[in-house]
């Protein structure tokens, strides 16, 4: 039987348009699903939008338009940008879709019939561009949060509350498990919040309308996080009346990674799990928070205003050279930076010289010195062929631990490899003193390697594969683990001497 595999990216707040962090996230998302779709799996993949709120309330009105309708514009510029970038997502969730509305509702009167939410006074500091109670760490100067630098107000109203810290014992268990990655986060967490003062999380206001009504007390809407989280299991059906994929994507044996970005590593890893033992729902196998894209050196955000358009990326490079950029230069564990300068010197390096290189020399040779027709050898007990071999060993094992960084990096080592043996060997002497055994041997080792490269990049490279495979006459439907395992794909005649990656 298929293994299941359910990922999911934050549902970003449609209070601007998307910026290259989103796409940071959303295409790790994509790449990790694709790969695991590669592996076997039976995937799907979740993003969306989070409508609600009352920072999306006063931007609406700055527009003089009601939320609604400033939300619907936004949104389809959201859908338009995951299609430029081929994000391949099985559903895309709209806070705003009535079935969701339905399902919060229930489950915010489940929670109040267990008497894990009561009603009381709230006082606090909020952030309201973040949405988010703040901390005495998160807040500078006694007036602006640390984060967005935004000036935070004092709220203090009527409000239902929910029992965090009836689940004390539980989140210190959950985080003696390895759900949360990286390692320090799980630390600052536990120090900062779990074991030292865990409190309580208001979850409804009563000072704005843009929100879902919690039923039992409709001058009160449901706090934009609880409204937000819910998505995850409100997009499988959970009490509603969608298809039911609970079953699937929500059971026991099912892989889950909820990828997020750092600074909401509070909510998933404390609110969230909260929420779904209250539930009696499994927790996902992994939360992987993974750094930020900077600008200088502060967060690249809406509310800082120091963006990058992915739009104008794909359009004056390519889709393609953006996910590549994403994958392999941002790894997960740190921040990263994205500037023109890194982006074209990463293409170039990589994709220009290294891959796309070796694959118009190797295919030029296969067209000079065979005709187009790739030779047969016998190259098992070559060193090279081997290492193709465990490359695509070693970038399962990282891929299967969402290692994306590290297991292109494997990818582009062999393509290294390759191209030093071209030029170590010099397969045009061999041509020059007719040693014409020899040199088919090392061209189907090129040959053999250029094929594991290719498909291994697939999940990344997603509008070149076929264009690649095409260019050393492979099929790219031929091409899977186990062919290139063992060779088990046929081979067409070349003749294309098409340039793939050409440097900018
Ligand atoms: O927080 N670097 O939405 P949001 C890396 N609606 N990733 C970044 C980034 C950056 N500079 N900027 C944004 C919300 N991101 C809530 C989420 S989920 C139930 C609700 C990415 O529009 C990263 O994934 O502020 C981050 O967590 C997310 O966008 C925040 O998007
Ligand atoms: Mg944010």
């Amino acid at each position: 039987m298929k293994k299941n595999f359910y990922v999911t990216t934050p549902i970003y707040y449609p209070s601007g348009n998307l910026h290259i962090g989103h796409a940071y996230t959303t295409t790790l998302a994509d790449v990790i699903c694709r790969y695991k779709k590669e592996d076997g799996y039976n995937t799907f993949f979740l993003t969306g939008s989070d409508e609600h709120g009352q920072k999306i309330e006063l931007k609406a009105k700055e527009n003089n338009l009601e939320p609604i309708e400033y939300v619907n514009e936004i949104v389809l510029n959201f859908k338009n940008l995951w299609k430029k970038l081929n994000i391949n997502y099985n559903k895309f969730i709209r806070t705003t879709d009535q079935y969701h509305i339905d399902s919060v509702q229930k489950i915010f009167s489940f929670l109040l019939e267990k008497k894990l939410i009561y009603l009381s006074k709230y006082k606090g500091e909020y952030c309201i561009s973040c949405e988010e109670f703040l901390t005495k760490e998160q807040i500078v100067d006694n007036k602006f949060h640390v984060v967005c630098k935004k000036e935070f107000i004092i709220f203090e109203e009527d409000s239902y509350i929910l029992k965090i810290t009836e689940f004390k014992t539980y989140l210190q268990e959950i985080f003696k498990t390895d759900f949360l990655e990286p390692e320090n986060r799980k630390k600052e967490m536990l120090n900062n919040f779990i074991n030292n003062d865990l409190e309580d999380l208001s979850v409804t206001r009563i000072n704005f309308k843009w929100g879902i009504p919690v039923i039992e007390d409709p001058k009160h809407v449901i706090y934009v996080w609880i409204d937000a989280l819910s998505n995850y299991i409100t997009a499988l059906g959970y009490k509603n009346n969608e298809k039911n994929l609970m079953d699937t994507f929500w059971s026991k044996d099912t892989e889950i990674l909820q990828i997020i970005g750092k600074e909401i590593t509070r909510f998933h890893s404390i609110y969230w799990p909260v929420l779904l033992k209250a539930l009696d729902l499994r927790l996902p196998s992994k939360i992987l928070s993974h750094g930020w894209i900077l600008s200088k050196n502060d967060k690249m955000s809406k509310s800082l205003n120091n963006v990058i358009d992915p739009l104008k990326i794909i359009d004056d490079f390519s889709s393609d050279a953006l996910r590549f950029y994403i994958s392999y230069n941002l790894p997960t564990y740190k921040d990263g930076n994205f500037t023109e300068e890194l982006f074209i010197e990463s293409f170039n390096t990589n994709l220009a010289n290294n891959v796309g290189n070796l694959i118009s020399r190797t295919s030029n040779m296969i067209i000079k010195y065979f005709d187009g027709q790739t030779p047969e050898a016998n190259i098992e007990s070559d060193s090279l062929y081997k290492k193709g071999i465990e490359t695509i060993t070693n970038y399962k094992k990282f891929m299967n631990e969402y290692k994306v960084t590290e297991a292109i990096e494997e990818v582009l080592k062999l393509g290294q490899s390759c191209n030093k043996y071209i030029e170590d060997i010099k397969p045009w002497d061999l041509e020059k003193n007719d040693k014409i055994d020899e040199l088919k041997k090392v061209i189907k080792i090129l040959h053999n390697n250029i094929v594991i490269i290719i498909y291994l990049l697939k999940p990344i490279l997603v509008e070149n594969t076929e264009k690649m495979f095409k260019q050393i006459g492979v099929k790219i439907d031929d091409v899977n683990f186990d062919s290139i395992n063992n060779k088990k794909y046929s081979i067409d005649k070349i003749s294309s001497r098409e340039i793939i990656f050409k440097r900018i």
